[in-house]
């Protein structure tokens, strides 16, 4: 029998500080404009979650697997550094990468609180539940909101907060994008809290594009899952068939974009605001950019907003930074 009390998980919400555009804002700004394009957070309900899970056990699928291997062997380091009191995660979905960091913890006896911050509170339950069984030590205070609806409300968990942003999602920001972003993290930041960010690299393009262009055909379905929230949540037609999935490296800008290009002229329709959308053969959505950096752009990037790099830890080819930084 377990003897042990346990206080209930419970999820604090973190308040907006500026509106979020709905669904069919971003789809009425992004798919009846010119590129047609698509925020990429929209890819993540179950189904999609659960393919994002598949890509990252694909082959090609380099980054998920090489960010947690670099991770593992680097944690002890950042947690001497940081001697966090306590782990705030943005985006921290199942939480599956902060068992490396909660495991240097418990080396050093640095007992860190964790706060997963993100969308759904019942994976950061679910995620919540799994880490205090596995860490008995451990404090868990899921925050649960968006985190594009703004930081100024994110509560401060300590004094020394390692603050991490993992898995190179910073990459599905612009570059303007990704400066605000990390701004308003800057602000939100005391002296003695630290930023780890995850990112992407850029290598050889024929290694960028197996890995958004995996054989068992993963990504593909991953891409065309966001037709499919569309039509479940604006009550579209799109017919996911007709539509291919083509991913390439675009190396003047440095990042993969993601599209579905229509195999024939489509004619959607919306039963929200009985909206058409009219598509010719081979018009395309964007529906993802992801960012690959070097490691002096990713260090500029971090910089330009307020910080200075305290460690840059890589991994040996394929090439993923893991960025320590501390605000100035
Ligand atoms: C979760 C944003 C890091 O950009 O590589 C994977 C998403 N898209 N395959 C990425 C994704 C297609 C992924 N991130």
């Amino acid at each position: 029998m377990n003897t042990a009390i346990r206080l209930p998980i419970v999820c604090e919400a973190v308040a907006a500080t500026r509106a979020v555009p709905s669904l069919w804002d971003d789809v009425a700004r992004g798919l009846f404009s010119t590129p047609r394009h698509l925020p990429a957070k929209y890819f993540y309900d179950e189904r999609g979650s659960q393919l994002f899970d598949q890509i990252c056990n694909v082959p090609e699928y380099y980054p998920t697997r090489t960010e947690n291997a670099l991770l593992a062997e680097v944690a002890g380091d950042i947690i001497a550094r940081a001697m966090p009191a306590s782990i705030i995660e943005l985006g921290s979905g199942m939480s599956r990468k902060t068992h490396h960091l909660l495991e240097a913890c418990a080396r050093q006896d640095c007992y860190a609180s964790y706060a997963p911050f993100d969308v759904c509170d019942e994976v950061l339950l679910l995620a919540g539940e799994r880490l205090m069984h596995e860490f008995p030590w451990l404090t868990v205070q899921p925050l649960s909101g968006d985190y594009s609806a703004g930081l100024a409300r994110l509560p401060r968990r300590s004094e020394r907060n390692l603050v991490a942003f993992l898995g190179g999602t910073i990459g599905n920001f612009s570059a303007s994008e990704s400066h605000a972003f990390l701004s308003e993290l800057r602000a939100f930041m005391g002296p003695d809290d630290r930023l780890l960010l995850g990112a992407d690299r850029v290598k050889r393009p024929e290694a960028l594009h197996a890995a958004y262009n995996d054989f068992a055909g993963v990504t593909a379905e991953f891409n065309r899952n966001v037709l499919r929230v569309i039509n479940h949540e604006l009550g579209a037609d799109f017919d996911l068939e007709r539509y291919a999935h083509y991913a390439y490296f675009n190396p003047l800008e440095s990042q993969i974009e993601m599209h579905l290009v229509a195999m024939a002229p489509q004619r959607v329709k919306f039963a929200v605001n009985d909206a058409v959308l009219e598509l010719r053969e081979g018009d395309t959505i964007r529906t993802e950019i992801s960012r690959k950096f070097t490691r002096s752009s990713l260090e500029a990037m971090v910089c330009d907003a307020g910080f200075a790099v305290e460690r840059h830890y890589e991994s040996r080819a394929p090439a993923f930074s893991l960025v320590l930084a501390r605000p100035v």
